[in-house]
């Protein structure tokens, strides 16, 4: 049976709950103010998943300006910070769709195209951002505090292809 499941905002309530997934999933852990600093900066792109009203998943982004990875020009970026779904909810579609709707929002904050870190072991990180449009720019050496590597991965925002005013079109 498919289980429903459903997405909305953060809101601050949900704080705890996003602490403790955030630790369960990730080595990178941050403080409470980390968390709500991000979604006081970009409420729209700190996204919660529910699924039989239990939160199992958040994304959490932030909107930065920067020269672009795809041009020479200073453009607004979606960064995702940080994504994780609950080891008993995943492979359900529910990481794909909450990247999706943080990308989304990250396009109605100006975001024109995207990036994030993955460590490079993360084969499942690494399968759903390529299946997102996302491509490895570069290899981040001894990003991590254990000294793990990190591929860099960009994506253009869809709006951005859809407008064709890249090398996006095809002959
Ligand atoms: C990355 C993550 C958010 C994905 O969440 P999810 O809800 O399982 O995502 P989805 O169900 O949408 O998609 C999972 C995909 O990964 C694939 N996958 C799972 N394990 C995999 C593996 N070891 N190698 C390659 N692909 C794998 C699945 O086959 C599925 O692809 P499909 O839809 O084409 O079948 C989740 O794995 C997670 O929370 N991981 C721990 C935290 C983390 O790594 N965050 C990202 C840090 S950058």
């Amino acid at each position: 049976m498919i289980e429903a499941y459903s997405i909305r905002q953060f809101n601050t309530d949900d704080i705890r709950h996003v602490v403790q997934i955030n630790k369960e999933c990730l080595p990178e852990n941050y403080p409470d103010q980390f968390f709500l600093g991000l979604h006081y900066h970009a409420p729209k792109a700190f996204l919660i998943a529910e699924s039989n009203s239990r939160i199992v998943g958040y994304i959490m982004c932030r909107i930065e300006r920067g020269i672009s990875s795809f041009g020479r020009l200073p453009v607004k970026k979606g960064h995702i910070v940080s994504v994780a779904v609950l080891p008993t909810d995943r492979n359900k579609g529910i990481g794909t769709s909450i990247i999706k709707a943080g990308m989304n929002a990250m396009e109605e904050y100006g975001a024109v195209e995207f990036f994030l870190e993955v460590r490079k072991s993360n084969e499942a990180a690494v399968s759903v951002y390529e299946s997102l449009g996302y491509e490895i720019r570069r290899v981040l050496r001894g990003y991590y505090r254990d000294g793990e590597d990190a591929y860099l991965m960009v994506a253009k925002a869809s709006s951005v292809a859809k407008e064709g005013t890249d090398d996006e079109r095809s002959n």
